[in-house]
């Protein structure tokens, strides 16, 4: 196997076999000897004050060894890097609904939960504010990872001066919980006053941060481990309450506590994708080129926190013109601090855009790709700077040419097969490429196996099968004879597995740590190329055990990863066909084409994987899914995934998705790679939604579409 074979290779996941047959250990299937189970009374009000508490029902339960409440909860030190900067169960005061108000610790999970019900909370409530669309002018900048505003060039000079055609109009996009199919789970095990968290976490280097400076230990005396993700998509990236509640309860009651969210729970214990109010202005001259674009959005924050979603960030990037402005406002309610979810900011924020982009190419009766193609951008038209790699063009090109887009009649409501009306639509799609410092190390042994151990986590992506294949390429040996250790504190240190980060990332450090580990086992060969001579045979010969080498990667630039000089980011063009019920107004997916421009890609098999992943994400934020909240008691209405509307099987068509192969971007990353986890998540429900313009002449800018929209005739 040649040495870029070894690397890009389609190979099927190794850790497949063990999630299919049920030996792979989620978090919650881990038993500490002693174990004991730990459940949240939640506060059923969204604001307010609790007056008082009665435990002793749930005390003298069968089977329940403590009831925490803020009246008897040991105090712990003031937390930083928790999503929020408040831990539940310290004081009386309620800031939303669902926030834990109490634990009880049983036995069993059903002594526990049983007991969680006797518990009986009086208190105070206070006026709520839930419904951020009414004070979406009342918002606040935010500090993040981007400034919440950014101007080029003279927005309204060019809307007064230089436009021939105006499209101004609101957008929405729904609040979106994460849904993973393992639930948040964290097992606390006090022993010797070090602290042991078995977590559901795309980061075991943020709850022992969180946990080291809740209970003032130097962080070396927490360890966080996790080996399986059931998916996270942003709702494990930060830590969370439950987090520290789980090694709260264990110092209480003296035994390894298990806190295992319920999936109501899921719903309030972390934060959701904000819904979003979102206003695009495009100016453009007759022939299409864009002289002006305006995009402001205001997200819901929490009471006592702040988060902002920059639904803008892609609109920065997205096309060639003169003058550009984008503004985020936060507004603060009485519900769960928000968080990212996959394709956070240009998931919401890019869904807007090129709805608005569809309606211009309306008004300027232009083919829609056309427009596109017109005002492509060949430079970063905010930043200034060339991008580290763009292949779009050729993402449109291929992508209309595999769905046939030449063929698409101009206007609306000309496509019909039986009682179904027929659109087609397009949207490109933008994604930041987020970069972290990560370390890893490689050794191999006297039999010529090869072990990387690097503290990332394996969320589902195929963390443990493309690492092997980056070491296997460099080492110029079969990626079957690399194992991965990961998901442990005490392995060198990695960035999160969130901002599609992980391959790019852990990926370039552990080529580093392979090369220098070949350049020592060179020494050994004289020269010679270790792979021929045999690994483990180059150990034998010089009588070692075994040999290793320690690689890193820093990206340098800001917390992201983001310098000044480059624009880093992943593009993909997306084509929808829908058909939409003439008499139900009920929209389907029926075709999606996606190709995409994403830097190299490792293994082919689990990128197409990760990108289909992303579309049917994408299929949910267009025609299903949203939590919608009860602004009388103060609660998200759904919570549960039978009120919440997910995807289906029944609901996905094919997916025609491909990448641009030919694509290395070693100015992104030292192994090519840029990031697709959440790429395929962008451009999905903007297509979707022109192409429901195309059917049936009706113009979508709330998401999700809902069948009574559609309903005309
Ligand atoms: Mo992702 S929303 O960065 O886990």
């Amino acid at each position: 196997m040649t040495r870029e074979a070894a690397t890009t290779a389609a190979r099927s996941r190794v850790d497949g076999p063990a999630k299919v047959t049920g030996t792979a250990r989620y978090t919650a299937d881990i038993h500490p000897d002693g174990l004991v189970y730990a459940a949240l009374v939640p506060a059923t009000v969204p604001s307010g004050r609790i007056t008082a508490i009665d435990t002793e029902a749930a005390r003298s339960a069968s089977g329940v060894l403590a009831v925490i409440t803020h009246e008897n909860a040991p105090r712990v030190e003031t937390v930083e890097g928790l999503a929020q900067t408040w831990l539940p169960v310290q004081d009386d005061l309620i800031r939303h609904e669902g926030q834990p108000v109490a634990i009880v610790v049983a036995e069993t999970t059903e002594q526990a939960q049983y007991a969680a019900e006797l518990v009986r909370v009086t208190c105070e409530r206070s006026p709520a504010r839930l419904d951020f669309r009414a004070h979406r002018d009342e918002g606040h900048p935010v500090p993040t990872f981007t400034e919440p505003d950014s101007t080029v060039g003279d927005v309204d000079a060019a809307l007064k001066d230089d436009a021939e055609v105006i499209v101004d109009q609101r957008y929405r996009t729904a609040d979106r919980h994460h849904n993973p199919m393992e639930p948040s789970a964290t097992i606390a095990e006090w022993r010797d006053g070090d602290l042991l968290l078995y977590d559901a976490t795309q980061h075991v280097w943020g709850p022992r941060a969180v946990a080291a400076a809740a209970f003032g230990l130097e962080p070396e005396r927490v360890r966080v481990r996790c080996d399986f993700l059931g998916g996270g998509f942003g709702a494990k990236g930060y830590s969370w309450p439950h987090e520290l509640l789980a090694p709260l309860a264990a110092k209480v009651v003296g035994r390894p506590v298990r806190l295992l969210l319920t999936r109501a729970q899921m719903y309030t214990s972390h934060g959701r994708q904000t819904g979003t109010e979102q206003r695009v202005t495009l100016g453009a001259k007759k022939d299409g080129t864009l002289v002006a674009i305006r995009h402001a959005s205001a997200t819901p924050t929490s009471v006592a926190d702040d988060y902002i979603e920059v639904c803008a960030a892609g609109t920065r990037s997205a096309y060639a013109c003169p003058a550009i402005e984008t503004r985020s406002r936060a507004v603060p309610v009485n519900l769960p601090i928000p968080t990212p979810m996959r394709a956070p900011h240009e998931g919401p924020g890019m869904a807007a855009l090129e709805i608005a982009m569809d309606e211009l190419a309306v008004e300027l009766d232009t083919d829609p790709l056309e427009l596109r193609l017109r005002n492509y951008a060949e430079a970063d038209p905010t930043k200034g700077v060339p991008f580290s790699s763009k292949r779009l063009r050729d993402c449109y090109l291929r992508g209309a040419e595999r769905f046939g887009w030449a063929g698409r009649p101009a206007k609306p409501r000309q496509m019909r097969d039986g009682n179904d009306l027929v659109g087609w639509g397009m949207a490109t799609a933008i994604m930041s490429t987020f970069r972290f410092p990560a370390t890893a190390r490689v050794s191999v042994d006297r039999d010529g196996n090869v072990l990387i151990e690097a503290g990332s986590q394996e969320i589902g992506g195929g963390t443990y099968t493309t690492m092997p294949q980056i070491a296997a390429g460099v080492l110029g040996i079969d990626p079957a004879r690399v194992r991965l250790a990961l998901g442990d504190t005490a392995l060198p240190q990695t960035g999160g597995t969130f901002g599609s980060s992980t391959t790019l990332s852990v990926g370039s450090a552990v080529a580093d740590a392979a090369r220098k580990l070949e350049v020592k086992l060179r020494g050994l060969a004289d020269g010679a190329d270790p792979a021929r001579a045999g690994l483990g045979r180059l150990l034998s010969h010089h009588c070692l055990d075994r040999l290793e080498a320690e690689g890193s990667w820093a990206p340098g630039g800001n917390a992201v990863g983001e310098g000044p000089d480059l624009s880093i980011a992943t593009f993909g063009a997306v084509f929808a066909e829908v058909r939409v019920d003439a008499d139900l107004g009920l929209p389907r997916l029926s075709r999606l084409t996606g190709v995409y421009s994403a830097g190299r890609i490792i293994n082919p098999k689990t990128a197409r994987s990760q990108i289909t992943g992303g579309m049917i994400w994408g299929l949910g934020q267009a025609l299903l899914e949203e939590s919608d909240v009860d602004v009388n008691l103060g609660r998200f209405v759904s919570k549960n995934l039978a009120g919440y509307l997910v995807p289906v099987n029944a609901d996905v068509p094919h997916l025609d998705a491909s990448f641009i192969e030919d694509e290395v971007d070693q100015r992104a990353s030292p192994v090519g790679a840029k990031g697709i986890g959440e790429l395929g998540a962008v451009g999905v429900a903007p297509a979707i939604a022109n192409a429901v313009h195309h059917a049936t002449g009706i113009r979508v800018r709330t998401l999700p579409i809902r069948p009574e929209t559609l309903l005309v005739d």
